[in-house]
């Protein structure tokens, strides 16, 4: 990036709308552009976009498609430690090159138990354990017809003798031509001793072929981070999440420049040296360092872009977000850690825009909130579908839970609270794995504007210049009404 665009943007305060990035020479087509990034050594993105840690944004089903097309999602904590735990703990089972604990059922459970156990958790096979020995498996064909519901599953299972079983250590490969060759949906994994180490699917193996971008972890299952907040009772949360196998924690606050969120977050990377550890929200130099010191792998960056946000109207604090990230991606740079351009997000082009800045990734809420994937029910309203979308500093989402994200946790009393959100709704727009390709679309067609095969690359090569208000309106659509949608543009 040239330095006087950034003197410039020192003396005024801009944002998404007020830049473009200029064009450049270019030899190369979208298609031949990578839009990987790294967050840290271990965390690579093939998309860097993730979801908000908002209860209109992100559970286990937004987490589970944000991770199979390359970003993922953060679950948000407007919940009891325990439902947030379950919700990582579904994603992480959702789509795993080996089931690392398949749920079992020992020899004696009656044939009804398993049945209830089966739906319960959409499964259609369990093995059946004594001593964490495999006895056998219950598979949906051994109970189709059966009326005794009573009896054993022992009586019914598969017992290991006609089993086909594979060793510890086999790979997706190997376990896919063993399920071909016997015409087996399921292959339990064993140790030498005989116990079982592990289950093995068709479903799986499918899921994981079917997505070759995943974010995932070293066992192969799918990436997933979650939120806490500050306070003793979070870092009970943290540990139960930690034991759920969260991927990344996000210490997640309005204001990451405070006292109680830089030592939330020197303890976690003390206590957990091996999590990645995302922590925010900050939008000056100081604020970034200061995370970064304190042990943060991903810095969160952004102060009241959000658009539910009424941070910077209620306060009167708070940064643009071209600035919060150009203040915030030097230093972030000489420290060698990384940032998360967090809400204002309204096109993709906004998402390039963010990069080209010096962020890593974006992180969104109002762009996926209308998606089948987010929280609750599509509604109609005048004859048009829609889902809700609210601040987490919003009065509901406060009362609920989130107070503490905004210094509030003290406060009891309803109409004691004061909101730096709002709630409302968003058009419904169906699947997220859309939204996601139109975002990475745009990122790859911007990137090829400027002739950048990778994101380091565009990040060298970008400049920008500031926009006036009548161009602004330039760059949307003018003396037309649309007739027909495109499913990247919109103007609300
Ligand atoms: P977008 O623009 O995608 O932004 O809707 C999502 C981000 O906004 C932040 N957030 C809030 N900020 N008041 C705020 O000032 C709120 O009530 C609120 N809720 C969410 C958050 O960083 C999120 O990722």
């Amino acid at each position: 990036m040239k330095e006087d665009f950034f003197q410039l943007a020192q003396k005024e305060a801009l944002t998404f709308d007020d830049i473009l990035i200029l064009p450049g020479y270019s030899e190369i087509l979208p298609a031949q552009i990578s839009t990987q990034i790294s967050l840290t050594d271990n965390l690579v993105l093939n998309t860097p976009i993730i979801s908000a840690a908002m209860d209109t944004v992100t559970e286990h089903k937004m987490a589970q498609v944000m991770a199979q097309y390359g970003g993922f999602g953060v679950i948000h904590k407007n919940m009891s430690v325990k439902s947030q735990c379950y919700e990582v703990q579904k994603v992480k089972k959702y789509e795993s090159g080996m089931i690392l604990d398949p749920i079992t059922l020992s020899p004696e459970t009656p044939v009804y138990k398993a049945l209830e156990l089966m739906k319960k958790h959409s499964i259609s096979g369990v093995p059946i354990t004594k001593n964490n020995q495999l006895e056998g498996i219950l598979t949906n064909r051994d109970l189709r017809f059966e009326t005794k519901m009573d009896q054993p599953v022992s009586s019914i299972m598969t017992p290991k003798e006609k089993l086909v079983t594979a060793k510890e250590g086999i790979n997706l490969e190997q376990a896919k031509e063993v399920l071909h060759k016997h015409r087996i949906e399921k292959l339990p994994v064993m140790d030498e001793k005989g116990f079982l180490k592990g289950l093995i699917t068709i479903k799986d193996i499918e899921k994981a072929m079917a997505f070759p971008h995943a974010t995932k972890d070293p066992h192969g299952r799918l990436f997933v981070g979650a939120a806490v907040g500050t306070g003793s009772e979070e870092k009970h949360r943290a540990e139960s999440l930690i034991r759920a196998e969260v991927d990344l924690l996000c210490v997640d606050t309005a204001h990451g420049l405070s006292k109680n969120v830089i030592e939330m977050a020197a303890f976690l990377k003390t206590r957990y040296s091996g999590i990645v550890l995302m922590v925010g929200n900050v939008a000056t130099e100081k604020g970034a360092v200061a995370l970064a010191d304190a042990g943060a792998d991903i810095i969160k960056v952004g102060m009241g872009p959000g658009s539910i946000c009424t941070t910077r109207v209620v306060s009167g604090v708070g940064v643009p977000q071209v600035n919060a990230i150009l203040n915030c991606a030097k230093a972030l740079k000489k420290k060698g850690k990384t940032l998360v351009a967090d809400g204002g997000l309204k096109h993709s082009g906004d998402l390039t825009k963010a990069i080209a800045l010096g962020a890593q990734a974006a992180m969104v809420g109002n762009i996926l909130a209308g998606s089948d994937e987010s929280p609750g029910e599509i509604v109609l309203y005048r004859g048009r579908a829609y889902k809700a979308y609210r601040g987490m500093g919003s009065l509901g989402a406060m009362k609920k839970g989130s107070k503490d994200r905004y210094r509030q946790e003290n406060v009891f009393v309803s109409d004691k609270i004061v909101p730096e959100g709002v709630e409302g709704r968003v058009p419904y727009r169906g699947s997220a794995s859309h939204i996601l390709y139109q975002m990475a679309g745009g990122l790859k067609a911007g990137m090829g504007y400027i002739g950048a095969k990778n994101i380091n690359d565009f990040q060298k090569k970008s400049n920008f210049i500031k926009v006036s208000s009548k161009s602004f309106s330039e760059s949307h659509i003018h003396d037309v009404s649309i007739t027909k949608e495109a499913p990247n543009y919109r103007l609300e």
